[in-house]
C-alpha cells in the first residue's frame, strides 16, 4: 500500500496507564475518505477501552515541525486539554505542546453539560 499524497505521517498515542497505541494515514482514492494518522492511533486505543491520554508524539518525513490539523486538534480534545504533543522533525529534534496552546478557547463535552 502506498501513501498517495506521498505525505506519510506516524503518530505514537501514550496512555494513562503507559499503553502505547501507533497510527499512520490510511489514504483513500475517494481522498475525503482518507484519516489522519493522529485519528488512527486515537481510534485504535478507544476501540481497545483506553479513554485517558498523557501524550502523542507525531512524525513525518517533512523538514519542518509536523502540526495536527484542526479536524485532529478537536479529535484529541474530546479527551482533554492537558496532556502533550511531541511535533518532530525527521532529526530528532521535537518541541512540546499541551493540547490547550494548539486548540485555546475549545468546546468540548464539558460545554454539552451546560445546555
Ligand atoms: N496528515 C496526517 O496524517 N497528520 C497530520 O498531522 C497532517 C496531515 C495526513 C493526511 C493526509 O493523508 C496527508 O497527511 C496529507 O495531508
Amino acid at each position: 500500500m502506498r501513501c498517495s499524497s506521498r505525505f506519510p505521517v506516524g503518530a505514537a498515542l501514550l496512555t494513562a496507564g503507559g499503553e502505547i497505541f501507533s497510527g499512520c494515514n490510511v489514504e483513500n482514492a475517494c481522498y475525503s475518505l482518507g484519516v489522519c494518522a493522529e485519528r488512527t492511533a486515537i481510534q485504535k486505543a478507544i476501540s481497545e477501552g483506553h479513554t485517558r491520554f498523557r501524550a502523542m508524539a507525531i512524525a513525518s518525513d517533512m523538514a519542518d515541525f509536523i502540526t495536527p490539523c484542526g479536524a485532529c486538534r478537536q479529535v484529541m480534545r474530546e479527551f482533554g486539554t492537558d496532556w502533550d504533543l511531541y511535533l518532530t522533525k525527521p532529526d530528532g529534534t521535537y518541541i512540546v505542546k499541551t493540547l490547550q496552546e494548539l486548540l485555546p478557547l475549545s468546546f468540548g463535552p464539558e460545554d454539552l453539560q451546560k445546555a
